[in-house]
């Protein structure tokens, strides 16, 4: 790897696992640490992407390296899988990313076309709560033995502090998201432990999420009608700003709002 890389070397040699890496949030983030020096490694369902995203960050940050890996973050034994993969092929996590999450069209007062609102809610049940909270363990298990001061960040939602509009049952995964934080502060804390975790909870960001959250990939842009939104390197720079902070700094949750976002 070299020494030398854009943006300085803040991270240098650290392992980091970001999730959710092939669009949006997660891929800026995986481009940030790139830049300071981490070995990322990068996981979500597509593939093409994620190939793609490494020869971008290789190309952007000549020495980088990046390690892939497809995992549908629905299955605990493929979360298991990955993290056993990503310790024999690269080296025990440092940094953990929790970034992969959705939310669905699937309103708390209609079961849906064919009850397709319970496959909704388990779906984000099971991506922004049990795979987060699987994925933290994991980490974990993998940083104690060392001692190591690791970071986890969890990439939480304005939605934790209040209910969108349609987004009831997305809102209350980002509150569990926010109770986990703090539960988890309070378990290191209490084990006297270096590792730190952090949330960080952004109201509207351009990405794809706003597709796949009303149904139909065209309709993203109605997200954004009168404001303009936040960029997802917009998120990647506070995620910075919690994983390079001087290690006595736990940065709890910052939440990020576009200027011209009403709620
Ligand atoms: N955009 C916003 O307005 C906004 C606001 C606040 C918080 N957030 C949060 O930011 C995080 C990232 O979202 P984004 O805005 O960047 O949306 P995005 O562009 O749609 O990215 C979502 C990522 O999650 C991955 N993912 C979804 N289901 C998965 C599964 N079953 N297994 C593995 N990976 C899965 C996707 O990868 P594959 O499809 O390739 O698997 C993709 O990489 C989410 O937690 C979201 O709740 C977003």
């Amino acid at each position: 790897m070299s020494a030398e890389r854009p943006g300085g070397a803040a991270l240098q040699g650290k392992v980091a696992l970001v999730t959710g890496a092939s669009s949006g949030i997660g891929a800026a983030v995986a481009k940030m640490l790139a830049r300071s020096g981490a070995i990322v490694a990068a996981c979500a369902r597509r593939q093409s992407r994620l190939e793609a995203l490494k020869a971008e960050l290789e190309a952007d940050a000549p020495g980088a390296r990046i390690w892939t890996h497809t995992c549908d973050l629905r299955s605990v034994e493929a979360i298991i899988a990955m993290f056993d993969a990503l310790e024999r092929e690269v080296g025990p996590v440092d940094i953990l990313i929790n970034n992969a999450g959705l939310g669905r069209p699937a309103p708390l007062s209609e079961r849906g076309e064919g009850r397709s609102s319970y496959a909704g809610w388990a779906e984000m049940l099971d991506v922004n709560v049990m795979a987060l909270s699987v994925c933290t363990a994991e980490a974990l298990a993998q940083m104690k033995p060392r001692g190591v001061a690791g970071s986890i960040v969890h990439i939480s939602s304005l939605a934790g502090y209040r209910i969108p509009k349609e987004g009831g049952f997305y809102g209350a995964t980002k509150h569990a998201v926010r109770a986990l934080t703090e539960g988890l502060r309070r378990e290191l804390q209490a084990e006297g432990s270096p590792i730190r975790v952090s949330a960080i909870s952004p109201g509207v960001v351009q990405t794809e999420f706003g597709g796949v959250f009303l149904g139909d990939p065209d309709r993203a842009e109605e997200m954004y009608a009168g404001l303009q939104p936040l960029t997802a390197a917009d998120v990647a720079a506070a995620v910075e700003f919690a994983v390079t902070a001087p290690r006595h700094v736990q940065v709890h949750d910052i939440l990020l709002r576009p200027l011209s976002q009403p709620d």
